[in-house]
């Protein structure tokens, strides 16, 4: 008797997918490719205003029809209720801000030519999330995603627009926070994730949060240094009903990625990233840059709480991609990095993946025909 496809999973019957890889990406043309060759992608659009969204969303329907896509927001719930950009750059703490001003000397950092990304306002108030979840929900959005914060304020009307939303956690607490509220998914990410994660690894997170969702039908999505086929089954075989994966992008063909930044992604292996909470003043893991070094120097004071901190670098992390100033370029990437050193079309890397881990299960199961 033949075996069930151990690729399709709840999710894939959630979504109607034939593949349980989840993309996160900034990048349209990565999402649009992921979602036309069977797999989902959730876009990030934290720093996108309302209107961008509104657009998106539409660019977005063009490229895929009616095939189902994401967009992922965050709700931190330790930003200033409000407040514009100068109004929060005025905030940024003194001590924080004089270290920045000499590490611009030091280093001869020119100023920016672009307005910095990182003064869009998603992650840096309570009330420009409020204001893109208004547009992802009138849109009706397949999935919300919350990056940051439980996202159990919007379920409610959520589901009253059928937008299914899921949650991104690093403790077994949260996960359990989140489905006693009724997320429709859970992502449990572990430590070796890129962006804002916790201290729990991957292998530990995944089959915790499988527990806790046991009969809840909410299905687990495992995050966390997944970018082969291998990883794909590992997280399956931990209970996992997919995976949620933003690295194994960054460096794609079709990614917006800026091409020394990408070079360095590709050469870079798993202790060239580094958890730290001076990018966003969050532990957040990212590419290991002169930034992070100069946090790290005995002189340096503490990095300041989110969102000073991001405003901080914002400045200096404009100037690198302004000028091209590799050693201060960095973004997230997760430890999985080790695994990405070639730039493939992302169809091509949803095939690779989906490939490898029906291999790995033949590896362990035999083929149906042995049996
Ligand atoms: C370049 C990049 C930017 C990210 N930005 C966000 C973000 O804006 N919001 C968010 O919820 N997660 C963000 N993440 C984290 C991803 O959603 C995801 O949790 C993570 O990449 C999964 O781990 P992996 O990179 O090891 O696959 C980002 C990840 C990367 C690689």
């Amino acid at each position: 008797m033949g075996r069930k496809n151990p690729l399709h999973t709840q999710l894939c019957d959630q979504l109607g997918i034939e593949y349980p890889i989840v993309a996160f990406t900034h990048c349209k043309d990565v999402a649009a490719a992921v979602i036309n060759a069977g797999a989902f992608a959730v876009l990030g659009q934290t720093q996108s205003s309302p209107d961008e969204i509104d657009s998106n969303i539409r660019w977005m329907r063009e490229k895929v029809g009616d095939k189902p896509f994401g967009v992922d927001l965050v709700f931190p719930a330790s930003v200033p209720a409000s407040g514009d950009i100068d109004t929060l750059r005025s905030q940024i703490p003194k001590e924080q801000f004089d270290y920045v001003e000499a590490m611009k000397e030091k280093h001869n950092i020119p100023k920016w030519r672009n307005t910095p990304v990182d003064w869009n306002l998603g992650w840096l108030n309570k009330e420009m999330p409020q204001k893109q979840l208004e547009v992802v929900l009138e849109n009706r959005v397949p999935v919300l995603a919350s990056g940051l914060g439980n996202p159990d304020f919007v379920l409610k009307r959520a589901h009253e627009q059928g937008v299914l939303v899921w949650g991104l956690v690093g403790k077994p607490r949260q996960a359990k926070a989140e489905i006693d509220a009724g997320v429709d998914g859970i992502i449990a990410q572990g430590y070796d994730a890129a962006g804002h994660t916790g201290k729990i690894g991957t292998f530990s997170i995944v089959p915790q949060v499988v527990e806790i969702a046991r009969g809840t039908g909410v299905p687990v999505i495992a995050g966390g240094g997944i970018t082969t086929g291998r990883h794909l089954a590992g997280a399956l075989a931990l209970g996992a009903a997919g995976v949620w994966t933003g690295t194994v992008w960054l460096a794609s063909r079709e990614s917006d990625v800026n091409m020394t930044l990408k070079e360095k992604l590709l050469k870079a292996n798993a202790t060239d990233t580094e958890h730290s909470n001076c990018v966003s003043g969050f532990t957040m893991r990212t590419l290991r840059s002169e930034w992070h070094k100069e946090w790290a120097l005995p002189e340096a004071p503490k990095p300041a709480p989110a969102p000073y901190q991001i405003l901080l670098f914002a400045d200096i992390k404009a100037s690198a991609f302004d000028h091209n100033l590799e050693n201060f370029m960095t973004e997230a990437a997760g430890q999985g990095v080790d695994f990405v050193h070639t730039m493939l079309p992302a169809r091509q890397i949803v095939m690779d993946m989906a490939e490898e881990a029906f291999e790995v299960f033949e590896e362990i199961y035999g083929d149906d025909d042995d049996e």
